[in-house]
């Protein structure tokens, strides 16, 4: 296999056939994965140049009545110390983070049920009218189509929902049977069609998980155009069942977003915080892969420790201006800079 013609193809027409493709997921040398991140490179700077968008990430509820088996705030976790943040917390968060420079915020939370949708939409409102130039993205997990059309309409113009994996008999081993792709699926539909930016994504490394199931999802990625894509390693909890896996691994996780940026060239991908914990500059070699996004922190201290969906993770003792300077060093260190700017998709 001549991986260079491969990835020579892939960089031209962002096309790739599945035997080039399983061969370009199963071994590569040295010099030819850094080739790979190269062109990716390549790529990310000719659209968005050495500019790193940030995200401010809201953890506002750690409740969640779901059972993901991965995630450390899963509902049988009773060792979780739950939390909830009021309106007005969660609104001096985001107008701490637009005193910071931040343009975007995420809320995120568990799939915590006591929040109403008018409290959704009460928060979008809220933020949007002392902030109109701020992007609200909510990561909330799956509702109905009409509450989806209610925060829109509200002021939200983003939504995070990775669908984790592709295949329906992985997507299995890793949710009880309660989930489904096939409804997680239709909600990514729903919101790309209420006129969402949308973003989905993958974890890197999960228990049973194939090159062939990376395949289906790559292939899914990109016939669904997401606008974001949101990958990261695997990294065990303590206090799910999956304690006892082993983690994804850095170079897995930097390959797939190579990959990711060549077949969407577009697209707003994050070196994420999992990505930062497996190794302690892992957020900088995902940028130089091909990421254009960083997503600190913008959570009250007192709650940082509580929002442990995988052990270890970092930037739990820090308050927002020190992730927000932390992080413009680390972008300036590799000769990028992080950017005042909403950063939204660009076409
Ligand atoms: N390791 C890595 N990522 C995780 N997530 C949840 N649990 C873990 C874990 N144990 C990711 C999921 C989810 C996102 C918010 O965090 O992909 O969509
Ligand atoms: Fe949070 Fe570095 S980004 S401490």
């Amino acid at each position: 296999m001549n991986y260079k013609q491969v990835i020579d193809t892939l960089y031209e027409t962002t096309k790739i056939v599945p035997d080039d493709l399983r061969a370009l997921l199963t071994s590569m040398d040295a010099e030819d994965e850094a080739y790979l991140y190269e062109k990716a490179r390549d790529v990310r700077e000719r659209i968005y140049g050495k500019d790193v968008y940030l995200r401010g990430l809201i953890e506002f509820s750690n409740y969640c009545k779901n059972n993901c088996y991965y995630c450390g705030i899963r509902a049988d976790n009773h060792k979780a110390d739950r939390y909830r943040l009021s309106h007005e917390d969660i609104v001096h968060c985001a107008n701490q983070g637009y005193a910071l420079g931040f343009r975007t915020v995420v809320l995120q939370s568990g799939e915590d049920l006591s929040y109403t949708d008018e409290d959704i939409c009460d928060l979008v409102r809220a933020i949007k009218r002392q902030h109109p130039d701020v992007a609200i993205t909510l990561s909330i997990g799956e509702k109905e189509k009409e509450s989806y059309q209610k925060y829109f309409n509200a002021g939200a113009e983003r939504y995070l929902l990775r669908q984790e994996t592709s295949n329906p008999k992985h997507y299995g081993m890793l949710h009880p049977k309660e989930l489904s792709i096939a409804h997680r699926k239709q909600c990514l539909s729903d919101l790309k069609e209420i006129g969402y930016q949308v973003g989905g994504g993958i974890m890197v490394g999960t228990p049973g998980q194939k090159v062939e199931h990376v395949m289906e999802d790559l292939y899914y990625m990109q016939d669904f155009g997401f606008h974001m894509i949101g990958i990261g390693p695997f990294i065990p909890h303590q206090d799910t069942p999956f304690r006892d896996e082993k983690a994804g691994t850095l170079l897995d996780t930097l390959h797939l977003i190579a990959i990711i940026r060549l077949m969407n060239p577009h697209v707003l991908l994050p070196a994420t915080t999992a990505l930062g914990t497996i190794d302690p500059r892992g957020r900088e070699m995902g940028i130089l892969a091909g990421a254009n996004v960083v997503m600190p922190n913008l959570s009250p201290r007192g709650v940082r420790k509580k929002y442990m969906l995988y052990d270890g993770k970092i930037c739990t003792g820090d308050e927002a201006a020190e992730c927000h300077r932390c992080m413009e060093r680390r972008m300036e260190s590799i000769g990028y800079h992080v950017v005042v700017d909403r950063g939204d998709y660009k076409n």
